[in-house]
């Protein structure tokens, strides 16, 4: 169990924070590219920042506090324009830098808005999101993972909102052995309540392991009656990289969870997802996107499915786990280890250091970076998928019926 103390360390943030100031280093996805098709202003929250995202109708982007700095109206009401974003109220504009550059209602000749400035953040399009990033000067590269960039790969992209501190998802995939019991012995038990037959063989984790590499940590298992000269799962096992993403999946079809920290008690979770493109077929044009529901109608979890089990174990823990009462077992040394890794990262951006994973070196990131996955994914995993694809499907169909 965790000091009150040493829980908002691992947990809070804001700015200021020692959470918020580590990340602050990394560059997050805070909108898929779509949505500003539909709508070219978005208010988006971002470790604890109220912003407002826009987009010009020549496709440029900005990223700038939501708060007018004249009285206070949200500039995710604003007009884009070419030159910036235009408070709806008395149609102050702040460029990209967050610079202001006009106030139609002040004499021509004054120099008022040249003292008006707010806070405004980088922002680039890659994979079908738009990423910002918030720490400070110099910028990092925004990393391309290959995931985002591979042209073998069709997309698609869902999203969840939920009600909960990042670290709990964070947690969870530093969790293996979850997997057997949340995932196979209640999976299955709820399938049977549901009439259906089982769909995984719970098998018991003999080891464990994890190894922390450049871009974060490699979990690995060994179920029993794996061999372990063999088992691509415990061989390469899963990356996570540092300090919120999950990934999954093999590499004809990987995948990757992004848990974005929006404030101390709310995730922005994108399921980013790949198929083959099948050979012949031109690029894809644009990527679909959906929302995974975590809730049914009724206010009942989703528990139907692998994405609704792992989602039920971390809002059940509360929005931000009380990490002072829990009873930590042998088998929880990957929270352990992702806890320490988080501290230590804490106290290298407290020397003014560069956190584990942020990319400056162009020649690494290009044309992607790369990341070690299993060869073939484990086959429950692969099953799964699959069953939980379509149970999403089935439930989000459901709550828009
Ligand atoms: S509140 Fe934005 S221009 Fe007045
Ligand atoms: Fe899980």
């Amino acid at each position: 169990m965790l000091s009150k103390e040493m829980n908002e360390r691992l947990t809070r943030v804001g700015p200021g924070t020692p959470l918020g100031n580590l990340l602050r280093c990394y560059w997050y996805p805070i909108a898929r590219t779509p949505e500003l098709d539909v709508e070219p202003v978005l208010a988006v929250t971002l470790l604890g920042e109220h912003l407002a995202l826009y987009r010009t109708d020549s496709g440029k982007l900005g990223l700038v506090a939501q708060r007018c700095a004249h009285r206070g109206a949200s500039l995710a009401y604003g007009i884009p324009e070419e030159e910036g974003l235009r408070c709806p109220y008395h149609g102050w504009r702040y460029d990209h830098t967050g610079q202001c550059n006009e106030q139609p209602a002040e004499p021509a000749d004054s120099t008022f808005k040249d003292r008006i400035r707010i806070p405004a953040y980088p922002v680039e399009e890659l994979g079908g999101f738009v990423w910002a990033y918030l720490g400070p000067e110099p910028v990092p590269l925004l990393p391309r993972w290959d995931v985002l960039v591979r042209d073998d790969l069709v997309r698609s992209i869902g999203v969840t909102h939920l009600p909960i501190n990042f670290l709990q998802a964070m947690e969870n995939s530093m969790d293996p052995i979850h997997f057997e019991w949340l995932h196979a012995v209640y999976g299955n038990y709820v399938q049977k309540r549901q009439g259906r037959p089982p769909s995984m063989t719970p098998r018991r984790h003999e080891q464990i392991a994890f190894d922390v590499f450049e871009y974060g940590i490699y979990k690995r298992r060994l179920l029993e009656g794996e061999d372990p000269t063999t088992s691509d799962d415990w061989l390469t096992g899963h990356p996570v990289i540092f300090p919120c993403i999950l990934a999954v999946g093999d590499h004809t079809r990987p995948t990757m969870q992004i848990r974005v920290p929006v404030d101390d008690t709310h995730t922005l979770h994108y399921w980013y997802r790949t198929e083959q493109r099948p050979p012949g077929s031109p690029p894809q044009t644009s990527i679909p996107i959906d929302d995974v529901p975590y809730m049914h109608k009724n206010g009942r979890l989703v528990v139907e499915t692998i994405n609704g089990q792992d989602m039920m174990a971390w809002v059940t823990q509360g929005e931000i786990s009380d990490r002072t009462t829990e009873r930590l077992g042998t088998s929880d040394k990957g929270v352990i280890l992702f806890r320490n890794l988080v501290l230590e990262q804490i106290e290298k951006v407290e020397r003014g250091e560069d956190p584990m994973g942020v990319v400056r070196d162009r020649a690494k990131n290009e044309p992607y970076i790369s990341i070690a996955r299993e060869g073939v994914a484990l086959r429950a995993f692969d099953i799964q998928r699959e069953l939980t694809r379509a149970a999403d499907r089935e439930i989000a169909a459901a709550e828009r019926a």
